[in-house]
């Protein structure tokens, strides 16, 4: 009986066949239950052999039964590991990760100069008043000069700012000259009634830089923009300033970089002249200074208006401004920025 199960056992192949057998075996109605249950008729002298016979039977049944349980319940989790490794030297999906907009690490370096420089960052509305964007920077109504900027009227007093110029406006209202000069610069969206083409956008960005103190001369004005554009576009450029016309200013300039797209003047981007337009600025006009409530005989300086969409169209060699605001991966991924 033992020699006949035990290999019985040996064969069978899982824990239920196992634990069936292990039933008819060894169970109520097994044999060996039969045998011991058969003793109170046997010769009370053939009983303990008989009886430890069974029982060793028994005792080796169980124990090749637990032998075998414990090697299918090893199979199982075996073949559970085997199932379940991971294999870490394949190759993993790339995580892409993102970057900030193309423009936005323009502005954002931009603004870090001027920090560094002790200037405020101050944010302006979008949707502005006629008031702020053209009457308090020296602009009346019908005034010819408001050709320069036609905008998006929402109604005959709000407007959709063509310019961050009336951030000057109304940080010039509030701040406290008593607690020492003004130096701001206000980075953000303005709107044009342009049609969209390569070199006009309806919506772009300006940053904006105001320094009022007492003693503030076209000096410091031209000193902060070199400055500013070494910092931008590399170590040794140089700006020159050219006389020009903004309502809000006087005098006004508007200040060329020494092309860098190019060997020396002979480059269209540089207009075969060696220099490349970059921003607008001036003195700010006394008007726009006694408009906001400031003693213009006592307090002045300058003002300057940048484009960040055409400082990185320059410095990156970007020939399309619709670029900046399509959504192209192809083309935002260019500008990954490190670290
Ligand atoms: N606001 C002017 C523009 O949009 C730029 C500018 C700002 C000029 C400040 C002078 C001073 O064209």
């Amino acid at each position: 009986l033992f020699e006949q199960n035990q290999a019985k056992i040996k064969s069978l192949k899982d824990l239920d066949q196992l634990n069936q057998t292990r039933v008819e075996l060894l169970g109520k109605k097994g044999p060996i239950t039969e045998v011991l249950r058969g003793m109170k008729d046997l010769d009370a002298n053939e009983r303990p052999k008989v009886g430890a016979f069974a029982n060793k039977i028994k005792d080796d049944l169980q124990a090749s039964i637990q032998e075998r349980k414990h090697d299918l319940e090893q199979a199982v989790i075996n073949q559970k590991l085997a199932e379940e490794t991971l294999d870490v030297t394949l190759p993993g999906d790339a995580v892409v990760a993102g970057t900030p907009h193309i423009l936005a690490q323009i502005m954002d370096d931009i603004e870090e100069f001027f920090i560094g420089q002790g200037y405020q960052v101050i944010d302006g509305p979008e949707v502005e008043e006629d008031h702020y964007n053209f009457e308090m920077l020296n602009i009346p109504k019908n005034h010819p000069a408001r050709d320069m900027q036609d905008t998006f009227y929402i109604d005959d007093q709000l407007l959709m700012r063509s310019q961050t110029s009336p951030v000057q406006a109304r940080t010039l209202e509030v701040h406290d000259f008593s607690k020492g000069p003004l130096k701001m610069i206000s980075p953000g969206r303005v709107y044009r009634r342009d049609t969209d083409d390569a070199t006009h956008s309806h919506q772009f960005h300006q940053v904006e830089g105001l320094v009022i103190d007492k003693h503030i001369t076209m000096a410091d004005l031209k000193g902060t923009l070199l400055a500013l554009a070494q910092h931008v576009f590399g170590a040794d450029r140089k700006i020159r300033l050219r006389p020009s016309f903004f309502p809000f200013t006087e005098p006004s300039v508007e200040v060329d970089v020494s092309c860098f797209r190019c060997n020396g003047a002979g480059c269209a981007i540089c207009k075969y002249s060696g220099w490349i337009e970059v921003l607008g600025a001036g003195m700010v006009h006394p008007n726009v200074l006694t408009a906001a409530g400031v003693d213009a005989h006592v307090y002045g300086g300058f003002a300057f208006g940048l484009g960040p969409d055409r400082f990185a169209m320059l410095k990156y060699g970007i020939d399309d401004i619709r670029s900046f605001y399509q959504g192209d991966q192809r083309f935002l991924s260019q500008f990954q920025q490190e670290g």
